[in-house]
């Protein structure tokens, strides 16, 4: 029996042969493409998407929840996965397959399939999040198909069966790398990338000036926040997308965000992956920053210690798990006072931090000076403090005595 497909599609060349593959097959195809902010040409990919077999086309521009929703949300947690990576993929990830399934339902779709292959974190993203939001819905995955891949096996088998079958291919030169962009990130991988030995060609970036050709001057930014949320920058409100923009476009121009790495795939194999995140890496960068001023002591021990833990969930494909919505609303909880704004410096490659001001602030001046501070503080009490504190470690070196007494 024909079933309805609602196929996760990229416009490009994969998804594509992917399209009329499944449509050979008798089903009805609809593509779905989620606007994430890449730049794209939605009309071609339309257009592209009919040509290769697709009923209907299905594009929702999704980028104010991917912001509002999985951008901001980690840039709360200061989630960075083996300590450098934004996960700006990982992010968007969730984001499109919420969409997808909602459109999905909405077109009594029982399957979905997706380009992504087998060897990827993606699928596992794609297929967790259909697990968690429509456990109904059964998966197609092409790649991880004997018969589609002993069809095209690589590019060239995919530019034939393209041609032959009316799916235009762009006639631009293929680029020696394969890069995923959206609000957050652009991301390149794979090709000549995959000697993690070999420095990425200067001409590979596109969001980032090369630092060393940056501004010699330092530029400064005001970066306000209210419970955690970026809200304005120099003093201007702005919605999340545009916020976003703006952060991506000062923080682009002075080289910062750039991150070369080779990560540890939730599939098992390690890959080198480089990274542009302008505009995330600024907003974190002043997010951390305010929090040493607003965030209390173990909280902030208690939110760190989670880092790993909320990055390894968003980067296995974990967003609409359970232990995320708990972990979550610790961060919620974490953020309530993580408000104020930070002025920093962008200097070539740098988002450097230079002053802080809350109206919730943890910081007295009076008790922290090291000038006469009116009484404010008693240091005789620091006394007991100091040698309560070091009772164990006398006990540890008495000890250490008794029972090696020649060392
Ligand atoms: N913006 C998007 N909207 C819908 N599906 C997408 C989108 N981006 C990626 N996908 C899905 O994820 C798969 C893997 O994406 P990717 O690795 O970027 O490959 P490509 O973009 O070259 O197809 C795609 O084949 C497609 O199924
Ligand atoms: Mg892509």
């Amino acid at each position: 029996m024909a079933e309805k497909i609602m196929l996760l599609y990229s416009g490009g060349l994969d998804t594509s042969v992917i399209c009329r593959w499944l449509a050979e097959k008798g089903d009805e195809i609809i593509c779905f493409a989620a606007d994430v902010g890449q730049r794209e040409d939605w009309r071609a990919l339309r257009k592209k998407a009919i040509r290769s077999g697709a009923k209907k086309v299905i594009v929702a521009d999704v980028r104010e929840r991917f912001v509002r929703e999985f951008v901001f949300p980690a840039i709360r947690m200061e989630a960075l996965y083996e300590r450098r990576y934004h996960l700006g993929t990982s992010l968007a990830r969730p984001c499109i397959a919420q969409a997808m399934i909602q459109a999905a339902r909405a077109e009594n779709c029982t399957v979905f399939a997706h380009g992504a292959t087998g060897k990827g974190n993606d699928q596992v993203r794609f297929e967790l999040a259909a697990a968690a939001l429509a456990p109904e819905l059964k998966v197609i995955a092409p790649w991880r198909d004997k018969s589609f891949n002993s069809l095209i096996k690589g590019r060239a088998e995919a530019i034939r069966y393209a041609e032959k079958h009316g799916i235009p291919v762009k006639a631009t030169v293929k680029k020696p790398w394969s890069s995923d962009e959206n609000l957050l990130h652009l991301s390149f991988e794979a090709g000549k990338l995959e000697d993690p030995g070999l420095r990425p060609p200067d001409d590979m970036f596109e969001l980032t000036a090369d630092p060393r050709k940056a501004p010699d001057q330092p530029e400064k930014v005001v970066v306000s926040f209210g419970q955690g949320f970026p809200v304005a920058i120099n003093g201007s409100k702005a919605g999340p997308v545009r916020l976003l923009e703006t952060a991506n476009r000062l923080a682009g121009r002075h080289g910062i965000g750039r991150v070369d790495m080779v990560e540890s795939r939730y599939i098992g194999m390690k890959n080198r992956a480089v990274y542009e995140t302008p505009g995330g890496t600024l907003l974190m960068a002043a997010h951390r920053d305010l929090e040493g001023l607003t965030m209390d002591r173990d909280v902030m021990q208690l939110r760190d210690s989670l880092i790993p833990r909320l990055a390894a969930l968003i980067y296995n494909g974990y967003w609409f798990s359970e232990e995320m919505r708990a972990l979550l609303a610790l961060v919620e909880e974490s953020q309530r006072y993580v408000s104020g704004r930070v002025t920093l410096e962008l200097y070539k490659g740098n988002a450097t931090p230079v002053g802080r001001e809350s109206p919730v602030s943890l910081y007295d001046s009076k008790v922290a000076s090291m000038d006469d501070d009116g009484g404010a503080y008693e240091q005789g009490l620091a006394t007991g403090f100091v040698r309560l504190h070091g009772l164990p470690l006398r006990a540890q070196a008495r000890r250490a005595a008794r029972a090696e007494p020649k060392r």
